[in-house]
């Protein structure tokens, strides 16, 4: 007869103690353990019971890989190069995002763009009444598209419900709101959440349905509760921007079937989300070339190259520790480059504030962006514009070296593709000629300097690639 016993679960990372503390052992978050009654007892399988197990049946390698995996797209690009080429059978897909951001409109758009393809599909809502979810269709022009809907928060009804009516595609809104009973911990605890992923996966897994599950995201912006629920799902997607710009940025953080750091790029609009096919316009679409502080960054997110503007603005600092404030970039990667650029070129940025803001509310973690980062800096405390036809790319050294980056040439074609006739780079960037850029090619940080003083010609003039590379 298994017995019950309370053990204490952080909430924040999963990790079970004895006893309840102020503050967990493991990842010392304070007040984060919650008592969290568990059946115990001798295991039911193996060394319980002395009985042999079943002889699985083992197929060869080679004949599973004869077979052609079937990936399932939506038809939206963005979405579709996301998931590293539509969904595969069986798989478990956790969409993280803050609230309010528009997972459930873009399961919702997804969810109905598979249906028309005549896919089984299920939308599962436990945050919002039916009514919600038709509404949202109405407006999105998709209650058409034919979707069985369930309002529903018992794990086992849904499980019970998917086995009468088989489906191919199966979407949980949310895991945290989720109950299963087999466990008597309240829902949104971590053993809650834990216990119904498993249940559901598994039951996917064997049915080869494809499980979408919509997780929460705590303030640091981890999905909320454990982070055991990354390494259950076969892929982890990120919904990411800034609720006061239209443009969101799905991101891929896991994937068994396809490439990580992918990005898709929609915009919200009133009728839903967009997929958008050209982000770096669109990054760029704001921008006004000529004032000072401004540089383009050729970046890449995962394999697409994306142009985004840094933007810096020094201003004096009327007292005491003047402010650094950074948007979409590491703070100490900000720190990083102004005494590089104060210490290897002589600037002062010491008596002044500093921000940084990367346009558009798209994040930016590449080193890459050190170079179009200096560039703006120096642009703003020169007061002098950038080239408004250059863009930057390279990491810059604690010397003040530029240092080549990955895949330039992706990063170049961009570049020429939106316009720009020149970019800065670092000397030893291994880069193959393009007819409409002109290439810059950098040792030192302080050739910016340069670039900035004489408005794009740099000395001793530009060169071309071909003849450089
Ligand atoms: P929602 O998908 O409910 O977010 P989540 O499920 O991540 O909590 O998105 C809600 C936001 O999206 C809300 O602020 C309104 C906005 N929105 C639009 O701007 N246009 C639309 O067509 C829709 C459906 C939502
Ligand atoms: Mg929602």
């Amino acid at each position: 007869m298994a017995k019950s016993k309370t053990s204490y679960v952080c909430q924040n990372c999963g990790a079970v103690a004895p006893r309840w503390a102020g503050k967990c052992d493991s990842c010392n978050a304070w007040n984060s353990l919650v008592a969290e009654v568990a059946e115990s007892g001798p295991p039911k399988s193996l060394g319980a019971t002395k009985t042999r197990g079943a002889v699985l049946e083992l197929a060869g390698l080679q004949s599973q890989g004869s077979k052609d995996i079937a990936r399932a797209t939506t038809g939206i690009g963005e979405f579709d190069r996301v998931t590293g080429g539509g969904l595969v059978a069986g798989c478990a897909i956790l969409l993280g995002g803050d609230p309010g951001i528009g997972k459930s409109t873009l399961l919702l758009q997804v969810v109905c763009a598979l249906a028309q393809k005549n896919m089984r599909c299920v939308y599962i809502s436990c945050e919002e009444a039916l009514y919600q979810v038709l509404l949202r269709a109405q407006r999105l022009d998709l209650a058409s598209a034919p979707v069985a809907l369930a309002s529903a928060t018992n794990v086992r009804d849904i499980l019970s419900t998917i086995d009468q009516n088989p489906c191919d595609v199966l979407i949980i809104d949310s895991i945290q709101t989720m109950y299963a009973d087999t466990v008597d911990s309240a829902p949104g605890t971590v053993t809650q959440v834990r216990t119904a992923a498993q249940e559901l996966i598994r039951a996917c897994k064997k049915s080869g349905t494809a499980l979408f599950l919509v997780g929460h995201v705590t303030k640091d912006g981890q999905i909320a509760g454990p982070r055991v629920l990354e390494h259950m799902v076969d892929t982890v997607l990120y919904f990411e921007g800034d609720r006061g710009h239209q443009f969101r940025i799905l991101r891929t953080v896991k994937n068994r079937f396809g490439p990580t750091d992918e990005i898709g790029v929609f915009e919200m609009g009133a009728m839903g989300l967009s997929p958008v096919a050209n982000p770096s316009a669109l990054f760029l679409s704001e921008r006004n070339a000529h004032v000072t502080g401004s540089a383009v960054f050729a970046g890449l997110e995962g394999t697409r190259p994306l142009l985004v503007e840094v933007q810096a603005l020094v201003a004096p600092a009327p007292y005491g520790a003047p402010r650094r404030a950074v948007v979409g970039w590491d703070t100490n990667r900000l720190a990083m480059i102004l005494a590089v650029l104060e210490s290897r070129c002589g600037l002062q940025f010491s008596g002044s504030e500093v921000y940084l803001n990367m346009a558009g509310g798209l994040k930016i973690t590449e080193p890459a962006a050190d170079l179009a980062v200096a560039a703006a800096l120096i642009s703003a405390l020169t007061n002098k514009p950038v080239p408004h036809d250059m863009v930057f790319f390279g990491e810059v050294g604690l010397s003040g070296e530029v240092r080549p980056v990955a895949q330039p040439d992706a990063r170049v074609k961009e570049a020429g593709k939106l316009g720009f006739a020149a970019c800065a780079l670092a000397a030893t960037s291994k880069v193959t000629r393009h007819d409409s850029v002109d290439f810059h090619k950098l040792d030192h940080v302080d050739s910016l300097i340069e670039i900035l003083r004489n408005g794009g010609v740099a000395q001793p003039p530009i060169a071309k690639a071909g003849k450089l590379a």
